[in-house]
């Protein structure tokens, strides 16, 4: 090894950091092909649906407060494949549509440090009409450093003091991955700065970033660092709780988290509301005797985000932070009520109350993994009633269509009408991200098993007309029945021959065009 690739550096500082970066810059949409960032956790309807009720509730509490005319920002950080952003905008339509309340206007901006999301998104089909709506735009935000947001479609800036509203902040799996300090507590309560040493393989700069990623390893070196428990270190006195209830432990500090969330403060005369979901812990228990921080790889990598120090400073400055009474498994959704009179805001927190802490998108995930594994003893009431709970989602229609395949002989017609409106449901509000995936496919042959023709003629030539290159048999012969069925002769025919076309020796093929032809 070459002393370049032994370096050690504080722990913000570090390569690892642009290593990150140019993943994400490099890899835009693809990121997320083949989960290798997760997403589901952070984007299923679910999630975005309590999100939604909490903006709902912000959006209700203005309204109250007389503040009707200017319009609300709700930025979201690291927007990644927009799915998230997509959904809770299709949420918080409904919303407002189905309660005809009076709300403020509100816009919706996606950032992302990577162009190409952007540039992505603002070509995506379901975003479209938001868009035109005037409730979507984007902005590039470097969250680390960028104070303004440029907005791509209005083509015109948000600045330092320009909104009016609060400003609402969304950031998922966004704090584990940005720059964070490493502090190390000592046996008697000394304040350490953990010093890292990157071990980076050969050749690095002929390596993808994330070949880089997973073959470095970090190593730690210890130096007294007193700046932090100086008068002037604004989190002084975050740094002396830990100092009193902490020995030996190892905490990551978010400090570029604060200046972005101070940057971000900047844009609104009127604070802000940040709702944010990550593995982060606002629990100082969490952090007694804490081992030096894993890599978390997925492509790219994270640690965990820390919460305690954002709920404990914005506290000590007034606003009210919302978190689970509750330890969670995999994802901590909190709340923070950067706000003047932050407890007049009624409905936001009974938003929170309702939809994250008595039952929340942590425990909704918790049970999907339950329901992964047990598919396959589940009914079909078991089925729908969980579709439901996950506002009808995408990935569980896909994982279960197998059984529900299985168990169609035996359902009511009632139980038929529900797949179908579920279908219908999750189709309105399906996202295509970069890795496509032939939903209509799926969509099409439940339908056909359920003997609805029209319904499964229509997923089902969506299906050709998307995957042209893709297309098997078996679709054309669904269709040609579907056509047979609805008396579109022509068509049938047509079907008929594109199967022949591409499965010659197909008998049941060649015996239904045979028997239409003599009866033509
Ligand atoms: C783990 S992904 C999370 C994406 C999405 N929020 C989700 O929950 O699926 C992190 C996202 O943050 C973005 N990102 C990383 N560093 C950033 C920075 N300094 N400023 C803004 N975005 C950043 C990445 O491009 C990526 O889209």
């Amino acid at each position: 090894m070459t002393d370049k690739k032994q370096q050690r550096y504080r722990f913000s500082d570090a390569p690892i950091w642009d290593l990150q970066r140019a993943y994400y810059e490099q890899e835009g949409p693809r990121a997320w092909n083949n989960d290798q960032v997760p997403q589901y956790i952070t984007s299923n309807p679910m999630i975005a649906t309590s999100y939604a009720e909490i903006i709902f509730g912000l959006l209700q509490d203005l309204m109250g407060k007389g503040y009707d005319s200017e319009p609300v920002c709700i930025v979201e950080l690291g927007a990644g494949a927009g799915r998230f952003a997509y959904h809770v905008l299709v949420e918080l339509c409904k919303l407002r549509d189905y309660a005809g309340l009076a709300l403020p206007p509100f816009r919706y901006v996606m950032t992302d440090l990577a162009m190409t999301n952007v540039l992505a998104w603002k070509e995506h089909p379901a975003l479209q009409t938001f868009i035109a709506e005037g409730l979507l735009d984007f902005a590039r935000f470097d969250a680390v450093h960028d104070t303004a947001l440029e907005l791509v479609v209005a083509k015109t800036a948000i600045r330092a003091g320009d909104l009016k509203q609060p400003l609402i902040i969304v950031a998922n799996y966004f704090f584990d991955g940005i720059p964070q300090e490493l502090i190390y507590i000592g046996e008697q309560g000394q304040v350490y700065e953990a010093d890292v040493i990157v071990e980076l393989p050969e050749h690095t700069d002929s390596l993808k970033p994330s070949e880089v990623i997973k073959q470095m390893s970090l190593h730690y070196e210890y130096r007294h660092a007193p700046e932090y428990e100086q008068e002037t270190y604004p989190y002084r006195e975050v740094i002396s709780i830990y100092q009193e209830q902490l020995q030996d432990s190892h905490i990551l500090f978010p400090a570029a988290g604060f200046t972005c969330l101070e940057r971000l403060n900047q844009l609104s005369q009127a604070g802000f509301l940040l709702v944010t979901a990550d593995k982060g812990d606002h629990l100082i228990d969490n952090f007694k005797f804490a081992e030096p921080p894993e890599l978390i790889l997925h492509g790219s990598f994270s640690f965990n985000a820390n919460y305690h120090p954002f709920q404990h400073f914005f506290e000590q400055q007034g606003a009210v932070t919302l978190f689970p009474p509750h330890h969670y498994k995999n994802i901590n959704v909190g709340c923070i009520l950067n706000l003047n009179d932050p407890a007049g805001y009624t409905n936001t927190r009974l938003a929170y109350r309702r939809f994250v802490e008595r039952f929340g998108p942590d425990d909704f995930f918790n049970l999907k993994e339950w329901v992964d594994l047990h598919l396959d003893s589940m009914g079909l009431q078991q089925i729908l009633s969980f579709w439901r709970l996950g506002g009808y989602d995408a990935e569980f229609f896909i994982q279960c269509t197998k059984q529900m395949s299985r168990l169609l002989p035996d359902a009511n017609e009632d139980e038929l009408q529900d797949i179908a409106r579920g279908i219908h449901l999750m189709w309105s509000a399906y996202y295509v991200m970069e890795q496509r995936y032939d939903l209509a496919l799926d969509a099409g042959l439940i339908l056909f098993e359920m003997d609805m023709y029209a319904e499964s003629k229509r997923y089902l030539e969506i299906s050709i007309n998307w995957y042209d290159d893709d297309n098997v048999s078996t679709v054309f012969y669904c269709l040609a029945i579907c056509c047979f069925e609805l008396e579109l002769e022509a068509d049938a025919l047509h079907y008929l021959e594109k199967l022949l076309e591409l499965e010659p020796e197909h008998e049941e093929a060649a015996a239904l065009l045979h028997h239409f032809q003599n009866n033509a």
